[in-house]
This record gives C-alpha cells, sequence and structure tokens, in this order.
C-alpha cells in the first residue's frame, strides 16, 4: 500500500511548533500517537506557552496543576487530572493507557504513578507565571473561579494522521488561571476535550472546560462526521449546541479542530480569534479559524497575538 500523506491538526499559535514535531515522527514512519505526544511535549516544555505544562498560569492557591489525555489508533485512551510536578502529561496519560488497567489517574496518585514511569519532577511554576499570580492575587477587582467569567487558557489539542492512515490524539492544559485547587477541565475528559475513532476521525478542544464537558464536544463532532457532516461543519455544529444552551449567545470562548480518516480538517470558534495549525500536503501553517459569533472575547486583550 502506498504511504498516506500525513496530516496534523493543533489548536492555537503553539501549535505550529508542535506540529513541526509531529510532522517530523510521522516523516519517520512513526505512528500518530508518537507523533501526538512528542508534538504535545513541544508546548509542554515551552515556558512561553502559559496555558500548558511547564510555566502554566496557576491555581487560586499558586500552585500548576496539569490535565492530559491521549486516544491511540486501536481506540485505548488514557488521561491524568490535577496532576503537579511533572512536565510531560501527555506522556503520563500515554503510560496510563498503555501500562494500567485505568483510565484515569489524578492528583498526588498521578504524580507518584508517572515517578515511578521515570519521569522526573519538576518544579513548573516559573518565574513569570508566579509574577502573574502575585499580580493577580493583589488585585482586588480579580476575576475569580467562583462565580465569574472564564479565564483565558490556550489548551493545547492535537490530532494526527500517519502514514498508513491511522489517527490518534493528545490533549493537554494547565487549565484555567486561578481554577480552585482541584479543578479538573476538559481535555482529560475523553469524548470532551479529545476524542478520536480511527474509522472516522478525531476532534481536540480548547476554551472554557465546562461547556465542552456539557457537550461531549469531541465526542459529538465524532459522531457527526459518523453521520455524514464534514468536519467543518461538525465543529460549527457542536458550538452552535453551546451556544444554543446559553439562548443564542456565549460570553466565553470555545474552540475545536477536526480531523476525518480521509485527511479533511476543520476548526471554528464561538468567538475571535482563533487559530489553529495545520500541517497537510508538507505545509505547516497557522491558519485563523471561523467563528460562529460576530465578537471578539476581552478575556483576550493582554493575551492577544494574532489579531
Ligand atoms: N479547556 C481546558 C480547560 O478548561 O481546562
Amino acid at each position: 500500500m502506498n504511504p498516506i500523506n500525513p496530516v496534523v491538526i493543533s489548536t492555537w499559535y503553539h501549535g505550529e511548533k508542535a506540529n513541526e514535531v509531529a510532522a517530523r515522527v510521522l516523516s519517520e514512519k512513526g505512528s500518530a500517537l508518537d507523533a501526538v505526544v512528542a508534538g504535545a511535549a513541544v508546548s509542554e516544555e515551552d515556558p512561553d506557552v502559559m496555558d500548558v505544562g511547564y510555566g502554566g498560569l496557576p491555581d487560586e492557591d499558586g500552585t500548576v496543576t496539569l490535565d492530559a489525555a491521549v486516544v491511540g489508533s486501536d481506540g485505548r485512551s488514557g488521561s491524568v487530572a490535577g496532576m503537579e510536578g511533572v512536565v510531560h502529561a501527555a506522556a503520563v496519560a500515554r503510560k496510563v493507557m498503555e501500562e494500567t488497567k485505568h483510565a484515569m489517574i489524578v492528583g498526588e496518585g498521578a504524580k507518584r504513578f508517572a515517578i515511578k514511569m521515570g519521569f522526573e519532577e519538576k518544579n513548573l511554576l516559573s518565574e513569570e507565571a508566579r509574577h502573574r499570580w502575585l499580580e493577580w492575587k493583589k488585585d482586588p477587582e480579580k476575576p475569580t473561579a467562583w462565580l465569574g467569567e472564564h479565564s483565558l487558557h490556550e489548551t493545547l489539542g492535537i490530532v494526527a494522521m500517519d502514514q498508513s492512515g491511522d489517527l490518534a490524539g493528545a490533549c493537554t492544559t494547565s487549565g484555567e488561571a486561578w481554577k480552585i485547587h482541584g479543578r479538573v477541565g476538559d481535555s482529560p475528559i475523553i469524548g470532551a476535550g479529545l476524542y478520536v475513532d480511527n474509522g472516522v476521525g478525531g476532534a481536540a478542544a480548547t476554551g472554557a472546560g465546562k461547556e465542552i464537558i456539557s457537550v461531549c464536544g469531541s465526542f459529538l463532532i465524532v459522531e457527526k462526521m459518523r453521520g455524514g457532516m464534514s468536519p467543518q461543519e461538525a465543529c460549527e455544529h457542536t458550538l452552535r449546541r453551546i451556544i444554543d444552551r446559553h439562548g443564542g449567545d456565549a460570553d466565553f470562548q470555545v474552540g475545536f479542530v477536526a480531523l476525518r480518516k480521509d485527511g479533511e480538517t476543520g476548526a471554528a470558534s464561538i468567538q475571535r480569534p482563533f487559530e489553529f495549525a495545520l500541517f497537510k500536503n508538507d505545509e505547516n501553517r497557522l491558519i485563523k479559524a471561523k467563528a460562529i459569533l460576530e465578537k471578539q472575547t476581552d478575556f483576550y486583550k493582554t493575551y492577544l497575538r494574532n489579531g
């Protein structure tokens, strides 16, 4: 059988670097799972990516906790949630999938498991993240995670197709900044932040975790593709579901990326801006996604990078 042209799709500007590394793995005949875990590690290690891995913004107590999941081409999955002190959360999620009969390991147990699996312990709080946390703490008008607005977060979701045409995905995040300690988002929940069915396609999410969980977002996208929607239609359909739950308007951000088994891709968000990285036909590009609502969220003011 002729090798299939690999495809990688991922969320946000930092997806571009993640795609580069994932594409290199695929060009060397690595599996889709190897590729997405390697791609995830790029964002996890980068202190300038303040929503993933090392340098991620902490919870309200000043502790960085990570959520991540992987789904392999064989339909198996694994995840970790609320994990402290280990950078490569997606790789730990892969170990949960491959080395245990469990679906998810959380908190202190996840860290202990990771260390047992040979991962290094590291302080995840960078100087910059600590500085921003201290600034947040002293702001009397600070937004909190209790019943306020969702804060910005640029989770990495990445889905790839390898040279055999097999699909896999990973999702990795430090979650909402200033979250309540112990809060878990959509990213480690299979079907919410990430879902892959090797016979159909895969999808990954970024944005307000509670909203993504409420509609089983990534699962819904894959099921809509199974039913005949294009990846673009399936992303938009799922976002409209979320918006409809809020009476037709939404003051938070959610974005999805999707990859179908035939290599067709889609991406969309509730509001501007949302960008995604697409590696296809040997080219890696950062692309602005279609927004369902004609507005731009305020949460991005201080973080806006691509207009
Ligand atoms: N989407 C990432 C989170 O809500 O934690």
